[in-house]
């Protein structure tokens, strides 16, 4: 009987459901990583989360390992490449994200832009003295303002759905062209034009660090930085560099170069930075769409079909 290893309880009954396999659920006391080391010798299959680094060493001790099925899209978390090579099949769970993301991004820029989140603070302070103020609290218009999309994967294409809806000009930047209704630019020109820049990229090798000190230096003033994919795209101290010098309008941030943040973090420090603690796809719908999703993947891999989605 194959036994797999379930890193974290997930939403709905999916895990019940699976017939024939022996699974064993971290329980929650002592160290994820000890216990994955401890166990992962025996298991068929795993899945996991983007809290578990599973790299050559974990592999390593999968001698009997089949399957890694990732609960996200994202698997940077992962050495797919070494996996791979020892006839490890790794799954994730795109598509099923892909609009809670976008909604979420889409979000955080209204509130970065409208003073959403300061706002709602200052009326819980009791602050909101003077009423209504013909100059009280002005902020950014979306309507007719340029939105530059670095990335145009699933989630970019579903942010510039929602974009479109909003009348605003949209420009990409992306390796490849893609057929949508959105101009493609250089990275400079997108920096340069965009009245908000959106991240949509994978962290990978290629894009870690990818906005830094130089790049957001070419955004005009008035624009803001908008980052919900991961936070290793963003080199965090260059941001905070740049809004210490005011180079840019203010930011908004779903994740972060170190999860969870704390507040030794300097960039909690600016009234102008929006920050949510990693929400892209945590709604009910899409997180159960994520259960059914990782778990079928798994499950298929072990019986000999094909996964939903592999890497
Ligand atoms: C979330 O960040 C994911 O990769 O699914
Ligand atoms: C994520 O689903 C992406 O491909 O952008």
């Amino acid at each position: 009987m194959y036994k797999i290893l379930v890193t974290r309880n997930i939403p709905g009954n999916y895990i019940e459901k699976i017939e024939n396999m022996e699974i064993e659920v971290f329980s929650g006391n002592g160290n994820m990583r000890d216990w994955l080391l401890s166990n992962i010798g025996s298991a068929d299959g795993i899945l996991i989360t983007l809290n578990e680094k599973i790299d050559k060493e974990l592999i390593d001790h999968g001698k009997k390992l089949k399957v890694i099925s990732t609960y996200s899209v994202g698997y940077d978390h992962i050495d797919v490449e070494y996996a791979k090579s020892k006839g490890i099949i790794v799954t994730n769970t795109p598509e099923v994200l892909t609009d809670a993301t976008a909604d979420l991004i889409f979000g955080l820029m209204i509130a970065a832009a409208r003073n959403i989140v300061s706002g709602n603070d200052l009326i819980h302070k009791n602050d909101w003295k003077a009423g209504w103020n013909p100059t009280f609290m002005l902020g950014s218009e979306i309507h007719g303002k340029t939105l530059g999309i670095i990335g145009m994967g699933r989630i970019g294409k579903a942010i510039a759905r929602r974009a479109s809806g909003f009348d605003m000009k949209i420009i990409y930047y992306s390796r490849h062209r893609h057929d949508v209704d959105a101009d493609f630019a250089s990275i400079d020109e997108l920096l340069q034009q965009s009245d908000f820049v959106i991240i949509a990229l994978d962290l990978n090798a290629d894009t870690f660090h990818f906005m830094d000190y130089q790049k957001i230096s070419k955004m005009k003033k008035t624009a803001f930085l908008i980052n919900g994919t991961r936070g290793k795209i963003v080199n965090e101290k260059d941001l905070v560099r740049a809004l210490n010098e005011k180079i840019i309008e203010g930011a908004a941030l779903d994740v972060f170069e170190d999860e969870p943040v704390d507040n030794t973090n300097p960039i909690l420090s600016f009234s102008n930075v929006v920050v949510t603690p990693h929400l892209g796809s945590a709604t009910y719908e899409t997180r159960d769409k994520m259960a059914e999703t990782a778990v079928t993947n798994l499950v298929n891999v072990l019986n000999g079909k094909d996964p939903l989605y592999k890497l």
